[in-house]
């Protein structure tokens, strides 16, 4: 997988850039001219609200191209994003992506200001457990660890011992060394890691309500509509649809396997604004897009990034009894190489 070094070197250098017309001619291919000169005007405030408040704006993968490519200081997975969000030299973090990301930078920075750019930014596997449902899980399998996905709320953190990404996942699980884990809140991230580790994962129900959308069907169709097309499925989607791709990973190991490989014909069975992204980075490539959005992300644009930066609006905070152990699942899972 792409280091997170490696991913933000991707991205332009917004301190040389003066005017965000400079900007337009590596996102054209995404962005229709007639909707430029709207995101012009909010680029440019955007470039001066970072500076005069001391604040790098994190995006992740999912974000729309105008934000990915033009405001974003440093981009990738929820892995690189947690591990960068610990780098970062600034006063104010904007996170460019869902409520857990934001929560997970402001765990690993408490002394600093992390801005969301709209609060109602959730996500279905955030939504589907909660704190009381891993303590009963806890109670019902005694001694058995505890292995939390990010994407969850801090309080849901807080309750377990260690977090996974769908990057580390297989690590993380590999690490603790015990034949039997409980692995919330994904479902199908569960089944699927227990498929690559041999490890029995005691599962939740919750579904991704982008990726659950793939059927091994679709992939079948795919793949005679478009011969020779590679399939890349992110680790949310059903067993059945990984079992039928050519490659399966997180959203940077992804992009990575498109760098490596550069299939002439490839889809990315997840969220749309990906393919975008990456298709400007490698637009010599045929990207077949059947389309899934994640309403949660495309809650941030902008003209609310701009907000943000203007009011200071968007703060996260977390209670101090529930930030101490969520931070520690965190940490434990960042210490796993
Ligand atoms: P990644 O960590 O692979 O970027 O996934 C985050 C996510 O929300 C996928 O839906
Ligand atoms: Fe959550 Fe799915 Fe959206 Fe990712 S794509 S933020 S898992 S709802």
């Amino acid at each position: 997988m792409a280091s997170p070094v490696e991913l933000s070197r991707s991205l332009p250098s917004h301190g040389d850039v003066r005017h965000a017309e400079n900007l337009y001619a590596k996102v054209s291919h995404a962005i229709p001219a007639i909707e430029w000169p709207i995101y012009a005007q909010d680029i440019d405030a955007i470039m001066t609200l970072k500076r005069t408040r001391n604040a790098v704006v994190l995006a992740h993968n999912y974000q729309t191209p105008e934000i990915f490519h033009c405001v974003a200081d440093l981009v990738g997975d929820s892995l690189a994003l947690a591990r960068e969000a610990m780098t970062v030299d600034a006063d104010v973090i904007v996170l460019a992506g869902v409520h857990f990301m934001a929560e997970t930078a402001k765990l690993l920075n408490p002394g600093k200001t992390v801005l969301i750019p709209d609060q109602g930014a959730g996500c279905s596997l955030a939504e589907s457990i909660t704190p009381a449902d891993v303590r009963r899980l806890r109670q019902a399998y005694p001694g058995v660890p505890i292995v939390t996905y990010v994407n969850t709320s801090a309080a849901v953190k807080a309750e377990s011992d260690i977090c996974c990404t769908s990057g580390n996942a297989k690590a993380v699980i590999e690490s603790l060394g015990v034949p039997r884990v409980i692995m919330l809140p994904d479902e199908y991230l569960a089944r699927n890691v227990a498929a690559e580790t041999g490890v029995e994962v005691i599962a939740w129900s919750g579904h991704c309500e982008v990726h659950e959308l793939f059927s091994a069907n679709e992939v079948r169709e795919l793949r005679e509509d478009y011969p020779g097309v590679i399939v890349l499925a992110h680790p949310e989607c059903p067993p059945e649809v990984v079992a039928e791709a050519d490659f399966s990973g997180s959203t940077a190991a992804m992009l990575s396997y498109v760098g490596d490989n550069r299939p002439s014909r490839v889809v990315l069975l997840t969220e749309c604004s990906m393919s975008d992204n990456v298709a400007i980075q490698y637009p010599e490539l045929e990207f077949i897009r059947p389309c899934n959005l994640c309403p949660h992300m495309k809650k941030i644009s902008l003209r609310n990034i701009r907000r943000a930066l203007e009011t200071m609006s968007g703060k996260v905070e977390i209670d101090p009894a529930i930030a101490a152990p969520a931070r520690r699942a965190v940490e434990r899972m960042l210490a796993v190489k």
